[in-house]
């Protein structure tokens, strides 16, 4: 276990939640497939039928972003779930909807991209007021975003059978301590300005930088996630979760 550092997060749920209920549903194709959302959705689709292919080496970045476009129409008629099956899904950040569920099988596994041009620039946060990792002029201008990233979102859910999202970050860390960034590493997941939002029972691995990053939310849920990356400084700034000024209380 030398240099390797399990966090493993059993329960830390927020409260004011008020009516959320289990969500059951069975997905025909996926032998009983259940497990607990705060919401329900009314339609489903598969990355398969989106052209994803799983086999670890095909980039799957198109396919995640024409499915959620398509899946996010649906948002006001009851919302969405993206179903991920077993295999390795290659694939560059991405964008999530609102009223939209991503459902990783328990043998599905998010592979990240180790291109930097799969990563488009996004602003700084505000209250950083520039990247934390690049140097100089470039730093202001911009980070790269995450490997899931949502702004301005209402009811988003990232839910598996603790299945696994991998950040393969190794190229990252090493670039990083060469000095060889000009902007922020990504991190596995950020969402921003949302409300009703839902992380838990995934394994995340190997971010380039933190794993998960809620800011500016309300009405989060994080639960049942296993974090693992090798100790700082072989990973620097892995941090498991890093909530910045959400509105909502963390029990640990
Ligand atoms: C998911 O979609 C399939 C195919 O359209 C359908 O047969 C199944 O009933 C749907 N399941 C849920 C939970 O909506
Ligand atoms: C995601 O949204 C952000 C801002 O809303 C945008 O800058 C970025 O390019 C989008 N990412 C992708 C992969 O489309
Ligand atoms: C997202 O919400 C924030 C805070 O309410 C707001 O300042 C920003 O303009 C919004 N962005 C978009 C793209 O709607
Ligand atoms: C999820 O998978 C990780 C890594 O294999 C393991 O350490 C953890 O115990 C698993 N969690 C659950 C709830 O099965």
């Amino acid at each position: 276990m030398k240099g390797i550092m399990a966090l493993v997060l059993v329960l830390l749920v927020m409260l004011s939640f008020g009516g959320s209920s289990e969500c059951r549903k069975v997905r025909e194709l996926e032998n009983s497939l259940k497990y607990f959302a705060m919401s329900c959705r009314a339609h489903n689709a598969s990355i398969t039928d989106f052209g994803g292919v799983g086999d670890g080496k095909t980039s799957n970045t198109k396919a995640f972003q024409a499915a959620i476009d398509q899946l996010g129409k649906v948002a006001a008629d009851g919302g969405a779930l993206l179903f991920v099956p077993p295999g390795k899904w290659l694939t560059g950040s991405f964008n999530l909807t609102s009223h939209f569920t991503l459902f990783l099988h328990k043998d599905a596994v998010l592979l990240a991209s180790q291109d930097e041009n799969d990563y488009p620039l996004i602003e700084p946060l505000p209250s950083y007021g520039r990247g934390r990792d690049g140097k100089g002029e470039d730093a202001f201008k911009g980070r790269y975003s995450s490997l899931i990233f949502g702004t301005n979102l209402t009811d988003v859910i990232i839910i598996g059978q603790n299945g696994t999202i991998n950040g393969q970050g190794a190229s990252w860390w090493q670039k990083f301590k060469q000095g060889e960034l000009k902007y922020t590493r990504p991190y596995l997941i950020e969402i921003l300005h949302s409300d009703h939002v839902q992380i838990s029972d995934l394994t995340l691995l190997d971010s380039p930088s933190w794993h998960v990053h809620p800011v500016y939310c309300s009405n989060v849920i994080i639960k049942g996630l296993t974090i693992i990356a090798p100790t700082d400084p072989i990973s620097p700034n892995t941090d498991g979760i890093n909530p910045g000024l959400f509105n909502s209380e963390v029990l640990a």
